[in-house]
């Protein structure tokens, strides 16, 4: 059997883990496996090769994609998907996992309709796969995306401002709220939040009545241009106030442990899939889940996960 894994869309501190999880299980199970390079595109253009356990090595630790990604607008096209089809039966290829986000899942749904056993694996720091808690990648970004904000307020704080900062995440408010609460940040901005720029105003307001000597702003990107508003912030209000646009930082970086390990979990579980004979799946995780149990209970109720042994023999 053969196995052929790709990363596409916005790439994601992780996906090397996942990679290489992916081409090491294979090879354990007996199967030949092949990295395509460059996402879709290089699908298009016949950029697969095989890989042996060893070209996996020394990858799981660093951020980016080995195989390198794109974005390909035309393979949302029939016929330029043929020719991704073309070229991997023309290798004798049934078996394709598609890491990314939700481009990549639909190329990847796309691909399964016409007769190759798609996985798709959700590698993306933007957590906008709706079937999964997280996506591979998103841990990784939001620490990022917390200690430049921590930075941020500590010169916030000497200089009593109102700090705005612009996080990542297309249209999903995911890293903003998460590192909103994990930085304590004052007002956070979202598709979800909604924004209205009166009521914005009065928030900032509140915060100075209420003595804060400064203020931070979490704003998901694509809501509002941040300079204009830190601008009327200043105009506006009692604060001196400045934005910063933490951008692309956020994508690079060594992966986080939680998603080595995510990322090793998901690509060990698309190959036990593709095993099966079954395709058409995305991966999901849903486990931080907060809930609460009997304390007379808690020593004997296992829930902690006892399986991850069983990943580690596959990984080798
Ligand atoms: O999907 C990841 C992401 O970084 C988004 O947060 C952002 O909106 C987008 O990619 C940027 O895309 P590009 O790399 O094409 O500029």
């Amino acid at each position: 059997m053969k196995i052929a894994v790709l990363t596409s869309g916005g790439d994601a501190p992780g996906m090397n883990a996942c990679v290489r999880a992916v081409v090491r299980s294979a090879i354990n199970y007996g199967c030949e496996a092949y990295g395509v390079y460059d996402g879709y595109k290089g699908l298009v253009e016949g950029k697969i090769k095989q890989l042996d356990r060893y070209d996996v090595g020394q990858i799981l630790n660093r951020g980016g994609t080995i195989l390198g990604s794109s974005r390909l607008e035309s393979f949302k096209q029939r016929e330029v998907r043929q020719i991704a089809v073309d070229n991997l039966k023309a290798l004798g290829i049934d078996n394709l996992v598609c890491i990314g986000g939700d481009g990549t899942f639909r190329g990847a749904m796309a691909l399964n309709e016409m007769g190759i056993n798609c996985i798709g694996i959700p590698g993306t720091i933007d957590n906008d796969i709706a079937s999964t808690e997280f996506t591979i990648g998103f841990f990784t970004a939001l620490d990022t995306a917390i200690d430049a904000i921590d930075k941020l307020r500590d010169t916030s704080f000497s200089h009593r401002r109102c700090t705005v900062v612009e996080v990542m995440g297309r249209n999903c408010g995911d890293l903003s709220i998460f590192s909103g609460i994990a930085c304590g940040a004052e007002i956070v901005i979202t598709k979800d939040t909604g924004y209205n720029e009166v009521d914005l105003l009065k928030q900032v307001q509140n915060a100075k009545a209420l003595g804060k000597r400064h203020l931070i702003v979490v704003v998901a990107e694509n809501i509002t241009n941040v300079f204009d508003l830190a601008k009327k912030i200043q105009d506006n209000s009692d604060y001196e106030a400045r934005a910063t646009v933490l951008g692309y930082i956020q994508r690079g970086g060594k992966p986080s442990s939680f998603d080595r390990i995510l990322a090793s979990k998901m690509g060990v579980h698309a190959v036990d899939l593709l095993m099966e004979g079954i395709g058409g799946q995305a991966i999901f995780t849903k486990s931080l889940d907060v809930s609460h149990i009997d304390l007379d209970k808690s020593l004997t109720v296992e829930i902690k996960p006892s399986d991850l042994y069983q990943y580690l023999k596959k990984l080798n």
